[in-house]
């Protein structure tokens, strides 16, 4: 056989764990729009198996998830994820049980949040012109704020007391700051800052800074500054041109990725990959948002952070010419104006995923021969 005929055709098994509120109406945007995109390349497969995990299965089992759940995720070689979280099921329950429960023990650390302002939407900050806002935020995701250490004695006392206590782990802050200088060394501008908040939490952020120095030394080509993550709001909103690629603890770059969402013009735009960089797991991919409960079943939910989510999720997979060409579909479908209500359009869920499968097969579909 000729080596061209062996040619690798790959097939990715991918779990889909669409979960709470509009999760279900994303997912099932994103998976028809990636089906879509695999029939029209063909040039790779994707099977999807479709969980249901989710606030509803907690309510009638008492369990997120089955035992053996960890097991059978690592069958799959990527996971796409919806939203969790429900109006009558506490949220650290939901996201323990759920989330976290997924991504701490499949060692998905590094928390990719990237974030720009897609031709035909606008920034709320009125001088933010295209392509000054494109950042990529690097969170620590498997410690720090949200490593769970801490607990409540005298409950329910006058004397109550509850600790909550971060845990920086030199081997996890270093290799997140290694993992966000790499990013940032494959961006144009090749430019980190690295926040935190050493001012006051003299202990562990200090270690963070330390440690980014450190890490520097390997990276030349980078070049690195450092803020205190409340003047890192201010830099955001006011020189948003002079940020590219940023690290944070898990909870700085929580609160700072959802500013970062909301300066871009909308939270249904953008996404997070949950990665193991060592790829000894499967990594995670979803849509920054929550369930949102306020829209669920309105079909008004906005898929474009799914398909971004997609994207990403090609990329990690290593379809990247795939991820970039469906990436520009969707930003070409949001400039015909083509968007749902909280992006300024009028379109529904299924009105913008139609759109973008059209554009697929126009842009992407091979000519037919007669
Ligand atoms: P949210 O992101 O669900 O909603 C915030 C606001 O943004 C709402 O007004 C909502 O309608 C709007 N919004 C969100 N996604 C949208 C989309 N795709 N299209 C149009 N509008 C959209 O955050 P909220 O309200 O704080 O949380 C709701 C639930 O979601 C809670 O239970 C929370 O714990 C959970 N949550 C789960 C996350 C996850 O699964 N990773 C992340 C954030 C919140
Ligand atoms: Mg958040």
């Amino acid at each position: 056989m000729s080596p061209s005929l062996l040619k690798t055709h790959p097939r990715y098994k991918i779990a889909s764990i669409p979960a709470d509120g509009i999760g279900p109406e994303v997912i099932e945007a994103g998976v028809t729009v990636l089906k879509k995109l695999a029939e029209t390349l063909k040039t790779f497969d994707l099977d999807f198996t479709n969980f249901d995990w989710s606030s509803d299965t907690y309510k009638k089992t008492g369990k997120y998830m089955p035992g053996d759940a960890l097991t059978t995720l690592k069958k799959f070689d990527a996971i796409l994820f919806g939203a969790v979280g429900a109006p009558d099921v506490p949220d650290h329950i939901s996201l323990w049980q759920l989330r976290l429960a997924i991504c701490q023990p499949l060692q998905q650390y590094a928390n990719v949040r990237p974030t720009k302002v897609f031709k035909g939407t606008s920034s709320p900050l009125r001088n933010c012109k295209a392509g000054e806002l494109d950042w990529v935020i690097v969170r620590e995701n498997s410690e720090g704020e949200y490593a769970g250490h801490g607990g409540r004695s005298h409950t329910n006392q006058p004397w109550e007391v509850a600790t909550e206590v971060s845990i920086f782990t030199r081997h996890s802050v270093e290799r997140i700051i290694r993992f966000a200088f790499e990013v940032a060394k494959g961006r144009p501008k090749k430019h980190l800052t690295v926040v935190t908040k050493s001012n006051a939490q003299r202990n562990g952020m200090v270690m963070w800074d330390a440690i980014a120095a450190e890490v520097g030394k390997d990276f030349p080509d980078v070049t690195v500054d450092k803020m205190l993550v409340d003047a890192m709001t201010v830099r955001m909103v006011l020189k948003p041109e002079s940020l590219d690629t940023i690290v944070a603890t898990n909870l700085h770059a929580d609160i700072l990725s959802d500013l970062a969402a909301a300066l871009a013009g909308s939270i249904g735009i953008a996404p997070t990959s949950n990665l193991d960089p060592s790829r000894e797991n499967p990594s995670m991919f979803e849509p920054i948002h929550g369930s949102a409960f306020d829209i669920t079943g309105m079909g008004i939910a906005n898929p474009v952070a799914t398909f971004w989510t997609a994207c990403e999720m090609l990329t990690w997979l290593g379809e990247k010419e795939a991820a970039d060409s469906l990436l520009d579909i969707v930003e070409s479908v949001c400039e015909q104006g083509i968007m749902t209500k909280d992006l300024g359009g009028s379109a529904t869920t299924v009105e913008v995923t139609t759109a973008v499968c059209k554009e697929i097969e126009a842009r992407l579909g091979k000519p037919k021969t007669v």
